[in-house]
């Protein structure tokens, strides 16, 4: 075993994964499609450690609370379980966003995961068997191993992964109008959803219907079509979630207000589509030479800023890791890359 790095960017995902059929193996009631960002990456560095009885987690430079390492402690059983080992690793990880907020944290965190614990382990994995791996993490995150646009198919433990669409350049201008932790996780959002609201299963069959459609978009590129069928698709999703018992909205009014302007521009002829995962943060899609006016008009309603299709997960070279909790105290709330990685003396 040897001690890896890897960094991965979060996904938006342009028709949205809302409900599981089988939350061991987090296998999609319905098929997804996003786009990997450049930007908003999480860098995480595994550590094996000697014979500890236990995993470690540190997040942004300070130890996690037992909740998170849990998580992160479930998923390394995945992977241990593949690699036939018991050995327990320290991770570090450093997201260059606020972890929880609705940015995908947990899409970037598990594939940056998933890539270095499987090289730490020295499992020799492919890109879909990682993105089966990532999966077990956090559903989304078998989107963030691929790069650019992504289709996740449902299918079953083997089959469901991942994979490259070809899609015309694109980009989105993200609106940050609140960097909060959001108050329920989606985890359990979704198993509400699927407890208690009337319209889950016609919105598990017009997902899978959405989904032919955006992947034939993209490949013919029809860049209207591809943002009809995404803002209509999100705003089925939070139409969804909203309808659950008791209601969850995860929409705030200075997200619906960027909706509402949205349409505006689209009517004045800048033509853009909005979308947002489950929190009140909004991404809009647009033709990249429209981007940079886009972000002007979207300016006031909250902080913005554009980001383009980005690489997959990835390692980074040997020597360059996340510092240590002790040696990097004070970002808890996450920074730059730049406060997230040094250069260490190899391992
Ligand atoms: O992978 P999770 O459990 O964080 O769920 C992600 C759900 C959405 O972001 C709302 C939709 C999606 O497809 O990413």
């Amino acid at each position: 075993m040897r001690t890896t790095t890897a960094r991965a960017h979060p996904n938006i995902a342009l028709v949205k994964y809302w409900g599981k059929r089988d939350e061991e193996r987090i296998l999609p009631a319905a098929g997804s499609l996003s786009m990997t960002l450049d930007a908003f990456e999480t860098t995480t560095t595994v550590v094996p450690d000697g014979d500890r009885s236990a995993d470690v987690l540190e997040l942004n430079g300070r130890a996690a609370d037992a909740e998170q390492t849990e998580r992160i402690a479930r998923f390394l059983d995945h992977v241990r379980a593949l690699a036939g080992s018991a050995q327990r690793v320290i991770v570090r990880s450093h997201n260059s966003v606020p972890t929880g907020a609705g940015l995908a944290s947990s899409a970037s965190g598990f594939a940056a995961l998933a890539t270095a614990a499987a090289t730490a382990f020295d499992l020799d994995l492919d890109n879909p068997a990682l993105s089966r791996l990532a999966r077990l993490g956090s559903g989304s995150a078998c989107r963030s191993v691929v790069p650019g646009m992504a289709v996740w198919h449902a299918g079953d433990d083997e089959s469901s992964f991942a994979e490259p669409v070809r899609a015309p350049d694109m980009r989105m201008v993200i609106v940050t109008v609140d960097r909060g932790r959001k108050p329920v996780s989606s985890r359990t959002a979704m198993r509400l959803t699927a407890a208690t609201s009337p319209f889950y299963p016609a919105w598990v069959s017009s997902t899978e219907q959405s989904l032919s459609e955006m992947v034939e978009a993209c490949q013919t590129g029809d860049f209207t079509r591809i943002g009809e069928i995404t803002e209509s698709h999100a705003l089925r999703m939070h139409a969804l979630i909203q309808s659950t018992t008791p209601p969850i909205r995860f929409l705030r009014p200075a997200s619906v207000a960027i909706f509402d302007t949205v349409a505006e521009l689209r009517s004045n002829g800048l033509e853009a589509y909005a979308t947002a995962d489950a929190g009140p943060n909004v991404a809009v899609l647009v033709r990249p030479d429209d981007a940079a006016a886009l972000a002007g008009e979207l300016d006031d309603l909250g902080q913005v800023r554009i980001v383009g299709p980005g690489p997959g997960a990835q390692l980074l070279p040997e020597g360059l890791e996340v510092p240590a909790a002790t040696a990097h105290k004070g970002t808890a709330q996450g920074g730059t890359a730049q406060e997230g990685i040094t250069q260490e003396g190899p391992a």
